[in-house]
């Protein structure tokens, strides 16, 4: 999809040659003399149109209004949600509708989270997953032009910025959502090397050799009952000074979770196709990255394999030696994630980090706490929790945040080795925490669970991108100089 930004009037926008036009009445409209204007003033007379958020009227081939199909879309009082929730009640009709060019017009200024909310609805609600399927649909709509009253530099940002992020959540959907045969760790790898090669940044992957080189005993054991050879995948994106230190992002990339030997039920055991969703969103933060450019480094680590039952597959009891050389006794097979977690957060050591947040698909149990709205959120510094916080709301992906009170640790004492990898069932996502917590001593550290912000089951079932608008924002909210270095010169931002 394209998206151009421009400053259009409602007499302008009544004027110009368009398939379809939608046009934002919020609570502040004021009627000018134009044809749209007018058409407006009737409806609203008539009742049969307000600027109620969702209000929907439809109309074709008005007299003075050059564009075919019309539509006026009421937004309250233009807030981002107010438009939010606009964006969903048009999006299902758009994606039926044959509409390749959508002009939209805001007659009164919008803010910079407003126009966010704007272009990440729309795409949200017109994306189509394709990639498996032998007659793939795609999205029809493929033009987008966003007309203001005026171009503020602070809303030209969020436009460029929003317009990388949306790349970016598309990047991490598509991979997300492939089934676990078109998405092997190798070809995930493979993924992330094109995009680095394409996007400007480096990309290293090491296979089973070089793991064991690295003494990850823990990562290699979750790995060894699969035929799929593992990889790690190391990505570099170096925006900023090279005496900056980087922050470092570790997905969990488990592209199919059987549960091992202790193995899940069947039911909707086909969701965990989407255990590498913390993967998907690395991956996805580094196609946006890479679209909009921003002075700051960022390391990208993929520890990623399947985790399958097997002869050969590690047996609860089994003491593995992680890289950081702590023991770990496996109890339960489907503990899994914290296991390539650990050796890939001692490998992100050696990058001397500002900060290391990993984004896990981590626990049922955090599910069963925060449910599909916030992503459980664990930091070991107030000002990196304030921060994530802050870049949820920002994005409009939310997270919350957990305690790591030292006590919670107490459940993973093991007779056999030096931490267990499970505890109880009470407080399941918090003793996962404080697991992967003992690997993170040298930097400041904060972990996401994603468990039930990375996909919709049921009907709608389907990878949401989450939480890479969160990670977006804050690594955004890092530059040095914030407020000039996403500002580009051309307002046209046309990619693929
Ligand atoms: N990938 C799962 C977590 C998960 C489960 C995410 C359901 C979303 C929905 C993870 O590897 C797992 O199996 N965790 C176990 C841990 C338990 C054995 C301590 C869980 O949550 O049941
Ligand atoms: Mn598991
Ligand atoms: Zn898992």
């Amino acid at each position: 999809m394209n998206f151009e930004l421009k400053t259009l009037s409602l007499a302008t926008a009544a004027k110009s040659a368009s398939e379809h036009l939608i046009v934002l009445i919020s609570d502040h409209f004021q009627a000018k003399k134009d044809p749209l204007s007018a058409l407006v003033q009737i409806a609203v007379k008539a009742k049969d149109f307000s600027s109620k958020t969702g209000k929907l009227l439809h109309f074709y081939a008005a007299p003075g209004i050059a564009a075919s199909k019309v539509m006026f879309l009421g937004v309250g009082a233009a807030s981002a949600s107010d438009i939010k929730s606009a964006m969903a009640v048009i999006t299902s009709g758009l994606k039926a509708t044959e509409t390749k060019k959508l002009t939209i017009i805001s007659p009164e200024p919008l803010s910079a989270q407003s126009v966010q909310a704007l272009l990440v609805g729309l795409a949200e609600g017109t994306y189509v997953y394709g990639t498996t399927k032998s007659k793939p649909s795609s999205r029809m709509l493929s033009q987008v032009c966003l007309g203001l009253p005026s171009l503020k530099p602070e809303v030209q940002n969020a436009f460029d910025a929003s317009v990388g992020m949306i790349h970016g959540i598309e990047f991490a959907k598509e991979w997300a959502n492939r089934p676990a045969n078109h998405a092997t760790p190798s070809m995930l790898a493979k993924a992330a090397a094109s995009l680095a090669k394409s996007g400007g940044f480096s990309c290293e992957v090491l296979g089973p050799k070089e793991v064991s080189k690295l003494g990850m005993g823990s990562f290699m054991s979750v790995a060894q009952g699969s035929a799929e050879p593992l990889r790690f995948i190391v990505l570099n994106y170096q925006g900023g000074a090279k005496s900056e230190a980087p922050t470092v992002l570790v997905g969990k990339g488990i592209t199919f979770d059987t549960g091992g030997i202790s193995m899940k039920p069947a039911a909707e055991m086909d969701e965990m196709k989407f255990d590498m969703g913390g993967a998907a969103s690395v991956l996805g933060v580094f196609k946006s990255l890479s679209l909009i450019k921003p002075k700051i480094n960022v390391v990208g680590l993929i520890p990623a394999c399947e985790n399958m039952p097997d002869g050969l597959a590690v047996k609860p009891g089994d003491v593995v030696t992680s890289m950081s050389g702590q023991t770990i006794e496996i109890l339960n097979t489907d503990a899994e994630g914290r296991l390539i977690l650990c050796d890939a957060l001692t490998y992100a050591e050696r990058f001397k980090p500002r900060a290391v947040i990993d984004i896990a698909t981590l626990t049922g149990a955090c599910v069963i706490a925060l449910g599909a709205i916030r992503s459980g959120m664990f930091a070991t510094e107030d000002e990196l929790a304030h921060n994530l916080l802050q870049a949820g709301e920002q994005a409009m992906d939310l997270c919350w945040r957990m305690p790591l009170d030292d006590d919670y640790a107490d459940a993973l004492k093991s007779n056999f080795a030096d931490v267990a990898n499970v505890g109880g069932r009470a407080g399941g996502v918090i003793i996962a925490a404080k697991f992967l917590q003992r690997f993170t001593k040298k930097y400041p550290w904060a972990h996401l669970d994603i468990a039930g912000t990375a996909w919709r089951s049921g009907a709608s079932k389907g990878a949401t991108g989450r939480p890479v608008g969160l990670l977006l924002h804050y690594l955004l909210s890092q530059q040095p100089t914030q407020a000039s270095s996403t500002a580009k010169k051309s307002s046209r931002s046309a990619v693929k």
